[in-house]
């Protein structure tokens, strides 16, 4: 989207969480066209070679991290790797969750534990390294985390994710406050439903023509939303251009929450 200027001479970077597919790989790809050098992580790194292969092109420095958002040493691990590789991180993209899908009345507390501690948990501890990092080196910043559209409107089974992505649009919003004055801007995208493929995502629950076919039609702008649209806003929301927005959620949904 836009060209990044260099920051004192030197190129900034970005780390991309859960880069292995669809969204991550595609925030990682936008901000490698902007001039970012970019480190991107995955729980199992192995599952980064096709992100790395398509980060070649671009000129860039790239590092894969291994990370796990449930292990707070490994949180700090993979910012320490960074910051080791690079000497900085400019622009963190909090992407990397897990999933849950499951009737309320369902979720066992082992569930729900699990999702909120990548989603909610790791997200707050993985962002407060970015923050620490820093304020100590008395340089300005971007942070963006993608969150749903599940964190504003209700959904059928989705009561753990959504509850964990509505904790994180309100985490931004008091981080932008508190991290204001270094100049540390905090914000979220939200985009609706994606028909992203993901090795990840085993079930073909909420995957059927007909089930899609009915939600297209419920959205105003009549069609999913894309990697390249979530990409396109966390390119915007990470550069200059996006310089006085902070503690905002920018909801990409064709609409949809605007009905
Ligand atoms: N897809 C959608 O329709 C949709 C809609 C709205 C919002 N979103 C949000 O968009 C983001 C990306 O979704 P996606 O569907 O593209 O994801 P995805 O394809 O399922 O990829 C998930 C990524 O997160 C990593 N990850 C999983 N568990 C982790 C953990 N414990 N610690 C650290 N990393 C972990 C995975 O690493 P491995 O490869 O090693 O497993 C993978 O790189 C998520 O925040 C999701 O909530 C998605």
């Amino acid at each position: 989207m836009q060209a990044t200027q260099q920051i004192d001479g030197v190129r900034p970077v970005a780390f991309v969480t859960g880069a292995s597919y669809g969204i991550g790989a595609a925030c990682a790809l936008a901000l490698a066209r902007d001039g970012y050098d970019i480190a991107i992580s995955a729980t199992r790194v192995e599952n980064l070679a096709n992100t790395i292969a398509r980060l070649k092109t671009s000129g860039r420095r790239v590092l894969p991290v291994a990370l796990d958002l449930n292990q707070q040493p490994s949180i700090e691990l993979a910012m320490a790797a960074v910051i080791a590789a690079f000497g900085r991180a400019d622009v963190l993209v909090n992407n990397a969750a897990a999933n849950l899908r499951k009737k309320a009345l369902d979720i066992t507390p082992d569930e729900w534990d699990a999702c909120l501690r990548v989603n909610l948990t790791g997200t707050f501890f993985l962002t407060q390294q970015m923050g620490r990092q820093l304020i100590a080196a008395k340089r300005p910043g971007s942070i963006i985390s993608i969150t749903s559209v599940q964190g504003v409107i209700g959904a059928d089974q989705r009561s753990a994710y959504g509850i964990g992505k509505a904790g994180v649009m309100q985490m931004s919003r008091m981080l932008a406050i508190e991290w204001a004055e270094h100049g540390i801007r905090v914000n979220t995208v939200a985009p609706g439903r994606l028909d992203t493929e993901s090795p990840s995502r085993k079930s073909t629950v909420g995957r059927e023509p007909d089930y899609l076919t009915a939600m297209i039609s419920k959205i105003p702008l009549h069609r999913l939303c894309t990697v390249e649209d979530v990409a396109a806003a966390v390119s915007y929301l990470a550069g200059g251009q996006a310089s006085y927005i902070t503690g905002q959620s920018l909801m990409l949904d064709g609409g949809l929450t605007a009905c």
